[in-house]
């Protein structure tokens, strides 16, 4: 019985990809490797910092990525460039399926639980125009670590009073299917590009194309 639906963000209900037009139009014939290397370096800040104990928020860190990922690949960012990117990032574009999803799941309480700062998460969710399709947007912030932390997944259960095996957690990143596993929650792996699954001895309880078919697995 899943009585909560608990939303990653990033890549979840948002295409962090959405940036590529931005970064293609910025730096021509590169702008999907520069989205990739952003994105990349992007989670592994996360798992470091956390690892480090060196926290700092997403927006830093995804600062931070851009700046690496443009250093990596040979491409000259300005001040006025990486404010222009990173800007981006409030405005991505919401999978297609997110709105109906979200009327088709109105009779469950739905989270999203992100890396993202408060910030950040605002703005996208806003200007998606998907306020109303939740009841909070929980970030990692007041605990100054990343997913995959259980302390994080802890949040989500702090605020719905609802037993981990009770919430549906729906993530396309395969590392937070695992985290939110291991942690106790149902888990749905929305597997739209057809990914190999990582290998950290979790396996998520149902395995999706895309968030559409979410309330038929409920
Ligand atoms: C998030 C990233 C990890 O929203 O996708 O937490």
């Amino acid at each position: 019985m899943i009585r909560a639906i608990v939303f990653d963000a990033y890549g979840t209900l948002f295409d962090v990809h959405s940036v590529m037009g931005a970064c293609e139009h910025r730096f021509p014939h590169r702008g999907a490797e520069l989205s990739r290397l952003w994105r990349q370096k992007q989670l592994e800040y996360t798992w470091l910092r956390s690892l480090m104990d060196r926290y700092e928020n997403f927006e830093r860190i995804t600062s931070d990525a851009l700046v690496h990922a443009c250093g990596a690949l040979g491409l000259h960012l300005d001040d006025a460039g990486r404010v222009a990117l990173m800007d981006e990032y409030r405005h991505l574009a919401p999978y297609p399926e997110v709105p109906s999803t979200l009327l088709e799941l109105a009779d469950r309480p739905k989270v999203i639980l992100s890396n993202g700062s408060p910030a950040m998460l605002d703005a996208v969710v806003a200007n998606a125009g998907l306020e109303s399709g939740f009841e909070a947007v929980l970030s990692v912030d007041p605990l100054r670590i990343f997913k995959p932390s259980p302390r994080v997944y802890q949040l989500a259960v702090d605020r719905l009073g609802v037993a981990p095996a009770e919430i549906g957690f729906a993530s396309s990143n395969s590392w937070d299917i695992a985290g939110a596993t291991a942690f106790g929650f149902t888990t749905f792996w929305i597997n739209r590009a057809g990914q190999h699954a990582d290998e950290l001895g979790q396996t998520p309880h149902a395995v999706l194309s895309g968030l559409d078919q979410l309330a038929g697995h409920l």
